[in-house]
């Protein structure tokens, strides 16, 4: 994890927030390459769930909902983890998680096993963050950030199921920032405080839910598979009755093999008809399906649920990699071409020749127009490839002596170091084609 901390800081992925005043406990700021990648994430997320198919449609809903709303969820009662406090070290702990903690003072021990340490009785801790809307502070002023999209979902159902004219099995996706103050978080990306959500809501007939949940936790697997996750490092893992949410009757979650060990990476839920009977029941708005012969029922809920955080660790865990080529030490990002931050470096071999640059500026505007690429005339061209290796970049295509002669350029193969020589009016279609190929790990042999 160390390592892929200090790639993202030195490459200006992700840094932590706020650093000039000594950050602020796990919540992080994306750069540039954060940014793009994380986009790139999203939207093929978004691709494969509302563009490529006929049932599901987008929402996005607010962030601060009528505080009714996690009243009826069940959040304000139950969205907590239990909690200790150690009165020595002053530092709290998950009490369910004592046996992987670290007590605070040296040599460190599990809390509760050094001398000194004084642990209180457990107690239940909400994880959702108040706020307090208008002037007046006060019980009427109380809110909450939501602690995951999937509410604004479902309190949008009967203006969705009217206004798009849908009939289960039908879909709301939505895509933001969802809010937990977990008592510890940590392992970088992992666990946040903040982080972006990408949420499902499948609205099922209840007859078909179970048939519905085994079509998403396959489908979510293979849309993982396709962006060249390595087979060996994701898992399917079924939740047993102890471990699952009290809106849940199934749940299996999608495990990746993070340097912390086997950890939920995505989670598919069958939440039942829990969360539409409890808004029915709450607001007084029936949350029903009535069909054209008058029949009604209250569709059960399939919810493939995932932060683009956890996802964009995978990746680059994932893809990092380092190799010795030609004596020297290669650290390289082998991310699949769709989730590439950069898909392609333009580089004339000679920063100072006036027709290489130029030369290269024109393949670098043109390309420009559909892909994120990069042009780079500074330094070794050695070193430049480095820096694109480093960010993931797939290709490169490099303007030379040979370019001025005949209008050809190389193509390097970020993963094999192959080149090829191309012409250059030929490049963009290349690249397209390139990056709708299929591509998997180089690394899982
Ligand atoms: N609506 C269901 C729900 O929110 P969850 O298992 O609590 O279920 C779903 O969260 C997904 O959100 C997780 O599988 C994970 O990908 C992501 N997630 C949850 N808490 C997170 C955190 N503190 N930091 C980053 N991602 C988180």
């Amino acid at each position: 994890m160390d390592k892929i901390v200090s790639l993202s800081r030195r490459r200006g992925f992700v840094f932590p927030s706020s650093e000039i005043y000594g950050g602020i406990g796990s919540t992080y700021d994306y750069g540039h390459y954060g940014v793009l990648m994380k986009n790139n994430i999203r939207s093929l997320w978004f691709d494969s769930m509302v563009r490529e198919r006929d049932d599901i449609v987008a929402l996005d809903s607010a962030i601060i909902l009528n505080p009714r709303v996690w009243e009826a969820s069940g959040h304000v009662a139950g969205f907590t983890d239990p909690l200790v406090d150690c009165r020595t070290c002053k530092l709290r702990f998950r009490a369910d998680h004592l046996a992987d903690s670290q007590c605070g003072r040296r040599p460190s021990k599990r809390p509760g096993e050094h001398t000194e340490c004084d642990l209180t009785e457990a107690r239940q801790f909400n994880l959702m963050f108040q706020t307090q809307v208008g002037a007046l502070e006060g019980e009427g002023s109380l809110a909450y950030l939501r602690p995951e999209t999937a509410q604004g979902i479902f309190v949008n159902f009967k203006n969705v199921l009217q206004l798009a004219r849908r009939k289960p099995p039908f879909g709301i996706a939505q895509v933001g920032k969802s809010f937990r103050n977990e008592i510890t978080p940590g392992n970088f990306l992992f666990r946040m405080r903040e982080f972006e959500q990408m949420e499902m809501e499948f609205f099922v007939p209840p007859d078909e839910a179970d048939e519905w949940f085994h079509y998403w936790v396959d489908a979510r697997y293979r849309w993982y598979m396709d962006l060249g996750l390595r087979e060996s490092h994701l898992r399917k893992r079924e939740h047993d009755e102890s471990e699952r949410s009290h809106y849940s009757s199934a749940t299996t979650d999608l495990e990746y093999l993070y340097p912390i060990g086997w950890s939920e990476l995505e989670g598919v839920a069958n939440r039942g008809e829990y969360d539409l009977t409890q808004h029915t029941q709450s607001s007084g708005t029936k949350l029903e399906y009535v069909g054209p012969e008058g029949e009604r029922y209250t569709p059960h809920v399939i919810e493939p649920a995932v932060s683009i955080d956890r996802i964009l660790l995978a990746f680059l865990v994932d893809g990092y990699d380092e190799e010795v080529v030609a004596e020297r030490q290669r650290t390289v990002l082998r991310l699949h071409p769709r989730v590439a931050p950069v898909k392609a470096a333009i580089l004339p071999l000679i920063g100072k020749s006036d027709e290489m640059v130029s030369s290269a500026r024109g393949l670098y505007e043109e390309l420009r127009k559909r892909h994120a690429v990069e042009y780079d005339d500074g330094g070794a061209i050695g070193r430049r490839y480095r820096r694109q290796d480093e960010i993931g970049t797939p290709f490169a295509f490099t303007i030379d002596e040979q370019t001025l002669e005949d209008s050809t350029v190389t193509v390097r193969d970020r993963d094999s170091l192959a080149q090829e020589r191309l012409p250059i009016g030929g490049v963009r279609a290349w690249l397209d084609e390139a990056l709708e190929r299929p591509s998997k790990s180089p690394k899982e042999t």
